[in-house]
């Protein structure tokens, strides 16, 4: 029987010819594309069809696909332009076929951060009132971590799953949490590893399409967007990120998606734990009631919305729902359930004292009395990534278990001697290294620092 991916692949490969077709009838060429871009015009609909396939294919060189990116970064794109490269991308590779899921499904994506687990804690959470999760995620690189990597600490987990797989564990269990598909918005692939290499990665149009294409590829009914600020994220400034947030928002809706997005500090990590092994017990720990504070504040909200979005009902009526299922026991029990469908062994989270412990342990303590005023996420990120948590390049090997847990966080008092942090490695050479990066992180004040909100802002 002919799969519907195969229909669709069909059809992409026909507009992609016709789009070749379009280009050369035009006569159109790259070298005029790149020199209208950086004189400052708005590119065609073509010209941009015509870039994105001819990069995915190979028959744009590496040169002149990382020109035009330099060009972009530059000077920006109109609205259109970026609602064209992302469908562009989006149609580069295939779409999912989700039909088979009953009922409507909602997506949540985070814009990255330093201990942020909050995918492990509010996709069971959603699939327990009721909501069904089709939830891709990505591996760690550089500072921060990625859901992936988190997971694939639980011995067994599959984050590789079929089509038909993922359809029947949806229907099953009401959610996944599987790897991003490499078939999907293959463009982005192409064009991230050329920003990365150019300097062209901190580009709002090129950021907006790189990250919904995938979305839209992936093909949720809705979409809920975690865009993150602060020295921990990828957009430093708060007004970046509400402008970041307005155009996701913008994309989905044009491609039919419910879509909202949230804005969230990552001036902080996220919780207690920075680390794979060290954050799926963190996420135990609330999903069983364990744990309150800003974690749990942040998941009640993104599964609210969740809800909200998929179902219709109030915001407040989501938010009881959100409570209830912590507190009823269901949403731990959701994650079981996923953990199970997917190979894991979820006596480990029944029992998190099963997960391998490090060889090496080292407290980092306060050197006089202060509040600490602020902590530089980027570097506690890196100090992660020194211990073995992260990875530096694409294909570096991790250590789950290694990385951080504080004891302290910004707002706290502490006095000398007092432990701001606990440090995990298998690598006994990484502890001084990271140890002082954690200190350089930290900034201390004789007063309190102002009480900052959880979510800045919501863009719907
Ligand atoms: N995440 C993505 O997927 N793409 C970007 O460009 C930045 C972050």
């Amino acid at each position: 029987m002919i799969s519907i991916i195969h229909i669709f692949n069909i059809k992409r490969d026909a507009f992609r010819k016709l789009s070749f077709f379009i280009a050369q009838v035009k006569y159109m060429r790259m070298y005029d594309i790149i020199e209208r871009k950086r004189d400052g015009l708005e590119l065609t609909d073509d010209e941009i069809y015509y870039f994105v396939n001819g990069c995915t294919t190979g028959e744009i060189p590496d040169y002149q696909t990382a020109a035009l990116l330099m060009a972009i970064f530059l000077n920006g794109m109109s609205d259109a332009e970026v609602q064209t490269l992302t469908f562009a991308m989006r149609d580069s590779g295939d779409v999912a076929d989700l039909s088979g899921i009953e009922g409507m499904t909602v997506d949540k994506h985070s814009t990255g951060g330093v201990g942020d687990k909050t995918t492990m804690i509010v996709v069971p959470m959603a699939a327990a009132v009721g909501c069904k999760v089709v939830k891709m995620s990505g591996r760690g690189l550089g500072h921060t971590g990625g859901t992936v990597d988190k997971l694939e600490s639980i011995p067994g987990f599959c984050s590789e799953l079929t089509h038909e797989e993922v359809i029947d564990t949806v229907n099953r269990v009401g959610a996944c949490m599987i790897g991003h598909n490499s078939e999907f918005a293959p463009a982005d692939r192409v064009m991230y590893d050329l920003r990365d290499v150019t300097a062209t990665v901190e580009s709002l149009p090129l950021i907006a399409s790189s990250i919904m294409s995938k979305k839209l590829a992936c093909s949720n009914d809705s979409i809920l967007l975690d865009v993150k600020f602060g020295s921990g994220a990828l957009m430093q400034d708060l007004s970046d990120a509400v402008s970041l947030a307005s155009e996701m928002v913008k994309l989905g809706k044009s491609a039919g998606r419910k879509t909202a997005a949230v804005l969230t500090s990552m001036e902080d990590p996220l919780g207690y734990s920075v680390g794979n092994t060290l954050e799926v017990i963190e996420a135990v720990r609330v999903l069983k009631g364990e744990q309150k504070g800003d974690l749990y504040e942040i998941s009640i909200e993104l599964c609210a919305y969740m809800a909200h979005l998929t179902s219709g009902l109030p915001l407040e009526e989501c938010r009881r729902l959100s409570v209830e299922s912590i507190d009823n026991g269901t949403a731990f029990e959701k994650f079981k359930e996923i953990v199970h469908a997917q190979g894991g062994d979820e006596r480990y989270l029944d029992d998190t004292s099963l997960f391998e412990d490090t060889a090496f342990h080292s407290e980092i303590r306060a050197e006089r009395f202060g509040y600490i005023a602020a902590m530089d996420t980027h570097l506690i990120g890196q100090a992660s990534m020194i211990l073995g948590a992260g990875r530096a390049k694409i294909d570096d090997e991790i250590d789950h278990a290694a990385g951080i847990v504080f004891e302290k966080k910004t707002g706290d008092y502490v006095s000398p001697g007092e432990v701001i942090a606990v440090i995990y490695t298998n690598d006994e050479n990484t502890l001084y290294e990271a140890a002082f990066t954690i200190d350089t992180a930290i900034m201390y004040s004789e007063d309190p620092p102002p009480a900052s909100p959880l979510i800045y802002d919501v863009i719907k």
